[in-house]
């Protein structure tokens, strides 16, 4: 059983992320913590909310958590990619939770979460990395009751929202280069480099929505999604970053990595957000602080595994 907290701005792929942990049997999801990225802190955290009730998950405790960067504050969300609300505009169409948000901050719940639990929790970073920063910088002594931290962000060849830079990363460089770079807890980067070749087609998308009410909703949800995808694959399909993510935490080693330091730029320049990784074996084997980058994968064992576990 893996013990997942999971720290989110859904998002169209945070949804299928959030849907993947909820319906996956070995997965014990002790809490949701939210963050501005795709849309707006209060849309992100709603969404939360309601695709937990989606998913009959009224049980797991959601707080939410910063709604700007760290240091430079800016005003792009990624509204052209997920819809105004976050979910095609069909946000209002998900059931509402009766459990409302948990008493408290997301940094307060993570610590709360982490300090009650019997064993370490691994953390999937699905959004900026402005909680998580903020979670390591204030609360050190948490840093032995992560298991992992597995982080969707970054592009070793290039970004999604500028030439150099992922969405993730960018919206909050000074938090990621704090993570990245600084820390210490050991941490995987599913990078856009293998998440695009993850892609899942038309037919992928037929069958999930065949499978019954949570695929069929989950592709409905995917309408903007997936016009802005069609765009940028050049065929029906969508990219589902965050449920790869989510994926390796669930079953570690389902991706193949490679252990290499990572620097963040946070200058102000064109290559602001960018991921830089050093790939000379001979110079960095031994910087103390290598992130584990998935490279590569059995794609078509990724597309199987999820499609698996979100049909039921
Ligand atoms: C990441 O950015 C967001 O738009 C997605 O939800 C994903 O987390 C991909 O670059
Ligand atoms: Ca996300």
């Amino acid at each position: 059983m893996t013990r997942l907290i999971i720290d989110t701005d859904p998002g169209i792929d945070d949804t299928y992320a959030l849907a993947l942990a909820c319906v996956s049997p070995d997965v014990d999801l002790v809490g949701v913590t939210t963050v501005f990225g795709n849309v707006g802190l209060a849309n992100t955290t709603r969404n939360a909310l309601r695709v937990l009730a989606l998913c009959g998950r009224e049980d797991v405790p959601v707080a939410a958590g910063a709604d700007r960067p760290l240091v430079h504050p800016h005003g792009h969300r990624a509204r052209q990619v997920h819809g105004e609300d976050g979910l095609s505009g069909m946000s209002d169409t998900l059931p509402r939770r009766t459990t409302g948000l948990a008493g408290t901050d997301a940094v307060s719940l993570m610590v709360r979460l982490l300090d009650e639990s019997p064993e370490p929790v691994t953390i999937v970073a699905i959004g900026p990395l402005t909680n998580v920063a903020l979670l390591l910088a204030a609360h050190p002594a948490v840093r032995s009751k992560i298991e992992r931290l597995v982080i969707m962000g970054g592009g070793l060849d290039g970004g999604n929202v500028t030439a150099a830079a992922e969405f993730n990363i960018w919206s909050d460089p000074e938090a990621a280069r704090r993570v990245l770079a600084e820390e210490s807890v050991p941490t995987t980067l599913v990078t856009l480099d293998l998440t695009v070749r993850c892609a899942v087609d038309s037919t992928w998308l037929d069958r999930l929505a065949a499978s019954g009410p949570l695929g069929d909703t989950l592709v409905k949800l995917s309408a903007t999604y997936r016009s802005h995808y069609r765009l940028s694959l050049g065929y029906d399909g969508v990219v589902i970053h965050d449920a790869v993510a989510v994926a390796e935490a669930i079953r570690p080693g389902l991706l193949r990595t490679t252990g290499m330091p990572v620097e963040v730029d946070c200058g102000q320049g064109p290559a602001r957000g960018m991921t830089i990784a050093d790939r000379r074996e001979h110079h960095t084997r031994d910087s103390p602080r290598r992130i584990d980058i998935a490279l590569d994968a059995n794609l078509d064992e990724v597309r199987a595994f999820l499609l698996s576990r979100l049909a039921g």
